[in-house]
């Protein structure tokens, strides 16, 4: 049994989160993570909502909220979105926690002791009325390059080049459009370079593995030539205080991202832990160097996992030029696999939440359900490419694989028995045509969860779908609807239980792709409560001083049941009732009223 620490990228809680965000991180992340339960591994899954940084105070002053309000509220909603979808957390938490704040300085505070951390003085532009640190893509102004009047401080979108904030021509700040004040202020630095050669044996090691996605290691291998040191601190007065003699206080320097989001995955498994009440536990999954970890992203998060956070863990350690040693965390396991996928776009497009282009996850639980969205994710999501979600696409698949295929298998094959025999029939002696069969479906555990134990989602589902075309096969081979006297009778009970015998173990293949539908498969093959276990949202208190009074949503689950990855003869004699359907057809004129709602403003 080995454990697998999950981790899956951190959605930034500036509001609710759309497809494209679930189709990287979401649905790919639980489908490996309930797998890896069904093959028998102890996994740890843990992510939360990032709720520090700009977007978030610009967001909040424009909604005359404080950020923790803003974060508060779309916290829960992401939280519920996330479950409803069936992603199975052992702990969804979140930034500003008490507990994640002291993991965080914990870090920090090793990190620079060890000497990993140089304080620098940099140029920043600050906004003259508030104070407030402005970011480079806040600023507007000329691009110097090509005249492009709206061309950002970190990048003109005109001529495509890479620009400093100083170098535009009228800067004006995007919240207000005042003119920024640029200023000299101390910043700590992550020294990267000296942690270059420890992340190159890493990668290199990582290469050697093979099991990367090509694409993210030869990104992530690139990277390493430009090295340079990157800030780990802002100035801004929302995240986590700089645990140093006379920084701490500084009301407007914080941590910045790379020192905070990533290592939640960090401080959310020592929280799970805790909540637990053996505080110790997370420890096997990050000190046990024959755990595994595997990292779950879109491809604009690659750096953060692949760099940035493996460069805290061995700086953390001592592990770099510099030396040094760990600090009460120990030494903590770099990342197993990096696993991150390409963009999603829709209808063509780029998702767009101001401009309407967009569907949310609660429309779409709403008018779909989750397991046709997950389904889709699965069989045409962006893995190994880019892809483009359509509506056109998501009925098609829906009505012709999900309904037509599995869903009209285990319908038909429910009331042919219900009609027949009303219960799970007897067989008599097998014939070559049930043979074959019963081995396809028995092979299917092999082959599926093979890919799924790489996260190959796209060809885990192709192959459980194919073996789903081999069992209807079998029916239009058998055609069991003919077996009617009374001398075909044992024949008929021969193809029905083998029928329902490769259904039950279809729904097992299947289940960590669509678990929702799993359960209801597993009700209507006579079977008691819940098949595969589902998330919960539950409303905790904070664990520490600093948080013990208010009390927030997460999600976690009891994941202790789920079944084992392999076939279970059904039980001869069990009651089967005709199924109602186990996935709705869509009516083909949902196409045209979801484009309608994505052209609406
Ligand atoms: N919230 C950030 C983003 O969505 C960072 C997520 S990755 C993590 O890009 F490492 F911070 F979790
Ligand atoms: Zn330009």
């Amino acid at each position: 049994m080995t454990k697998i620490l999950s981790a899956v990228a951190w959605p930034y809680a500036n509001g609710p989160r759309h497809l494209g965000h679930v189709a990287g991180f979401g649905v790919p992340s639980d489908v490996f993570s309930r797998y890896m339960r069904m093959a028998g591994n102890d996994v740890l899954m843990v992510s939360g909502s990032d709720e520090h940084g700009t977007p978030i105070l610009v967001l909040a002053d424009q909604q005359g909220v404080t950020p923790q309000e803003l974060v508060d509220r779309n916290h829960a909603i992401i939280a519920r979105e996330l479950a409803d979808l069936g992603c199975s957390y052992d702990l969804y938490t979140r930034t500003t926690t008490a507990n994640h704040y002291s993991v965080a300085q914990e870090l920090f505070r090793q990190v620079h002791a060890n000497g990993y951390m140089i304080e620098q003085t940099t140029r920043g532009a600050i906004s003259p009325s508030t104070g407030r640190t402005l970011p480079d893509r806040y600023i507007e102004g000329t691009c110097p390059i090509c005249g492009y009047a709206e061309a950002r401080g970190d990048q003109c979108d005109n001529c495509g080049n890479q620009l400093e904030p100083t170098d535009l021509i009228d800067p004006r700040s995007k919240v207000n459009g005042e003119t920024p004040e640029f200023i000299e202020t101390q910043h700590f630095f992550l020294d990267l370079p000296a942690l270059a050669d420890a992340l190159r044996e890493w990668l290199d090691d990582r290469e050697a593995s093979g099991t990367w996605r090509p694409n993210v290691i030869k990104f992530s291998l690139n990277i390493l030539d430009d090295i340079r040191p990157r800030a780990m601190t802002r100035d801004i007065d929302w995240g986590i205080p700089v645990p140093l003699e006379g920084w701490q206080d500084q009301h407007a320097k914080r941590l910045y991202v790379w020192f905070d989001a990533v290592v939640g995955y960090l401080s959310a498994s020592v929280e799970w832990a805790r909540r637990l009440g053996e505080p110790e536990r997370w420890r096997e999954w990050w000190n046990d160097e024959d755990a595994r970890s595997y990292y779950f992203m879109g491809k604009d998060n690659i750096t953060f996992h692949s760099q940035i956070w493996p460069a805290e863990l061995l700086a953390y350690a001592g592990r770099g030029s510099r030396g040094g040693e760990p600090g009460s965390f120990g030494v903590l396991n770099l990342p197993t696999e990096v696993v991150s996928s390409e963009y999603l776009t829709m209808e063509g497009k780029q998702f767009s939440s101001s401009r309407g282009h967009v569907i949310g996850i609660r429309e779409v639980l709403e008018r779909y359900g989750p397991d046709p969205i997950r389904y889709f994710i699965c069989a045409a999501g962006p893995e190994n490419q880019d892809s483009n979600f359509t509506w056109a696409e998501f009925v098609q698949r829906n009505n012709s694989e999900l309904v037509a295929g599995w869903g009209n298998l285990v319908n038909r094959t429910g009331a042919m028995i219900a009609k027949s025999f009303g219960e799970i029939p007897k067989p008599g002696p097998l014939e070559p045509v049930d043979e074959a069969v019963r081995a396809a479906t028995l092979k299917a555990f092999d082959t599926v969860g093979e890919l799924l134990s790489h996260q190959r989602i796209k060809s885990a589902v192709n192959e459980a779908m194919r073996a789903v075309g081999e069992v209807n096969k079998y029916v239009s081979d058998t055609e069991p609807f003919k077996l009617k006297g009374e001398d075909q009778q044992e024949r008929l009970a021969t193809v029905l239980h083998t029928l329902i015998q490769c259904v039950s173990d279809l729904n097992t293949v299947l289940a960590p792709f669509l678990p929702h539908a799993a359960n209801r498969v597993h009700a209507f093959l006579g079977g008691e409560g819940e098949f595969m276990p589902m998330p919960v949202v539950e409303e905790v208190s904070g664990l520490d001083e600093g948080d013990k009074d208010r009390t927030y949503p997460i999600i976690t689950g009891d994941y202790t049941t789920t079944p084992r990855w392999e076939s279970r003869p059904v039980s001869i004699g069990a009651p089967i009732a005709k199924p109602t359907g186990v996935f709705v057809k869509l009516d083909e004129a949902v196409v045209d009223e979801e484009l309608a709602r994505l052209q609406q403003p």
